[in-house]
């Protein structure tokens, strides 16, 4: 059993809380991961009382929980709940939050400062913290988790850096990228380390490209005020898509310790060849969804989306090619891509086999033999697939594609395990799931000439129909005219 705790949720009323983080709290406490006495105490502006957020909570649950919660989990859930009142840029609900915190029993004092508020807001919060003392560990631990994005671009991640680190140690600081939650995520760890056969075919000798794409067929819904000026390349490549291709390319590291894993993270994102401004159109592209068609009907483009504005040039769509320039991955691509109102909803990374080195099968019936492929499979379907070329049955010499799924393939947990995982690792005081600030640093370097370019060229933005796989254009990123984008497991070569 871990600790127990106080988790301070600042936001508490927010989308994060309502959509992932009680929900994650739900399943722990239904998982009994929860110590009896740890508390969790919802601050925000509204001035409720424990029991009017428990009510909340309950809705908010009720429409999350997928066949209703259990009251026998409900019950002790609703229990640890408490609320704060509070605006994020008063003193007087710090004074108030502090007082409570040391006064009252009931909360104990190693405390989880969850920021599940605007990024602009985190200096303040920290700082009030630190004002308080909340932020000294002399009776308990303190922990402050922060969620990406962690700044708007590099020079803007380092000051809120500097201003977080005035306060609490880089210790004490989560960062989360909840895709490092992610069980399929972790499961790219164990499916490279703990195969021996991968490791000699992991390298440029034999990979003639790797792509990681997360494909997603839902528009930007209600979230106009986060989502337009911030755009795909900063909201889902910069971080999580940046992360898994540093799990695709590390070197094992001399440990699982967390420091040793981040380390080698944090070389695959320095080893990254610098994308120099004369080459961004080459390397990168971009582009916003105009209305279209998707198998429920119309829907309409970015632009009538509610809160954007109707000039907005925010990229819905984003791919980029990147290599890897270390002994390892010299010269191969790295084509990351992401986009809203896509065809359908999938995250994979494919790997490609360069060709045998010989032409055996020239003189055979066999026009065009196919490369092999790995196939990591992360949403919705959890699957591994190696796809071989086989005999076809028959007298002729023909060739077919024969995929062996591990027979581990399945639909992904209906519950979005990912914060429930990480919430326990803050518990735990385990940052191997984390971000470390030089990371988050090395993967702003990686893409801001992109950022750069794109921002002085505001008046235009290409634009591919809703319900499709984006632009067409998007295919002029790879090297070579047999290559091009895999849509999903079954999206043949
Ligand atoms: C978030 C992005 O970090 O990740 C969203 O802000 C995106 O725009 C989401 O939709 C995707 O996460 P998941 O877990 O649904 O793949």
């Amino acid at each position: 059993m871990l600790d127990s705790c106080t988790i301070v949720i600042f936001g508490a009323t927010g989308n994060l809380a309502g959509l992932k983080l009680l929900p994650a709290l739900y399943y722990l406490e239904a998982a009994g991961h929860l110590h009896p006495q740890t508390r969790i105490l919802g601050c925000g502006r509204r001035p409720w009382s424990d029991a009017q957020w428990r009510d909340v909570v309950q809705g908010m649950l009720a429409a999350r929980i997928k066949g209703g919660p259990q009251a026998a989990v409900l019950e002790p859930l609703l229990a640890r709940l408490h609320f704060a009142e509070g605006d994020l840029e008063t003193p007087a609900g710090y004074a108030e939050l502090a007082r409570r915190l040391r006064d009252e029993a009931q909360f104990p004092n190693n405390r989880v400062f969850y920021l599940a508020i605007a990024p602009h807001h985190y200096a303040i919060v920290a700082e009030q913290l630190t004002a308080r003392g909340l932020h000294a560990q002399d009776h308990g631990w303190s922990r402050l988790v922060v969620e990406k994005p962690f700044g708007f671009d590099q020079e803007s991640a380092r000051i809120l850096d500097q201003h977080l680190r005035r306060c609490f140690t880089e210790d004490q600081v989560y960062r989360i990228d909840h895709y490092l939650g992610k069980n399929t995520v972790q499961n790219i760890l164990v499916f490279r380390f703990a195969n021996l056969m991968l490791e000699p075919l992991w390298n440029r000798n034999y990979i003639d490209h790797v792509q990681i794409s997360h494909a997603e067929s839902q528009g930007i819904g209600e979230r106009a005020g986060f989502y337009d000026g911030v755009g795909a390349l900063r909201d889902m490549i910069q971080s999580h898509l940046l992360q898994l291709l540093t799990l695709v390319a590390m070197e094992p590291p001399p440990s699982l310790d967390a420091e040793a894993l981040r380390d080698e993270k944090v070389k695959v994102l320095r080893s990254i060849r610098p994308i120099p401004r004369s080459a961004v159109h080459a390397q990168a592209l971009r582009a916003q969804y105009a209305p279209g068609q998707d198998s429920q009907g119309k829907v309409p483009g970015y632009l009538e989306e509610p809160g954007i504005a109707a000039n907005s040039t925010t990229e819905t769509y984003a791919a980029l090619k990147l290599y890897i320039d270390n002994w390892r991955w010299r010269n191969v691509p790295f084509y990351l891509r992401t986009g809203k109102r896509l065809t359908g909803t999938n995250s994979m990374i494919a790997i490609r086999f360069k060709h045998p080195p010989q032409q055996l099968f020239q003189p055979t019936p066999i026009t065009r033999l196919k490369p092999n492929w790995i196939l990591l499979n992360l949403q919705p379907h959890e699957c591994m697939r190696l796809e071989l070329q086989v005999k076809q049955p028959g007298l002729e010499m023909r060739t077919r594609t024969e995929r062996l799924d591990a027979s581990s393939c399945t639909l992904s947990p209906e519950h979005n395990e990912a914060y429930e995982a990480l919430i326990l690792d803050v518990i735990a005081g385990d940052h191997t799931h984390f971000l470390r600030a030089d990371e988050v640093n090395w993967a702003w370097q990686v893409v801001d000439p992109v950022l750069q370019l794109w921002a002085t060229e505001r008046d235009y933005i290409p634009t591919y129909a809703a319900g499709s796989w984006g632009p067409a254009e998007a295919s002029r990123l790879f090297d070579r005219e047999d290559q091009d984008w895999r849509n999903g497991l079954d999206d043949a070569d």
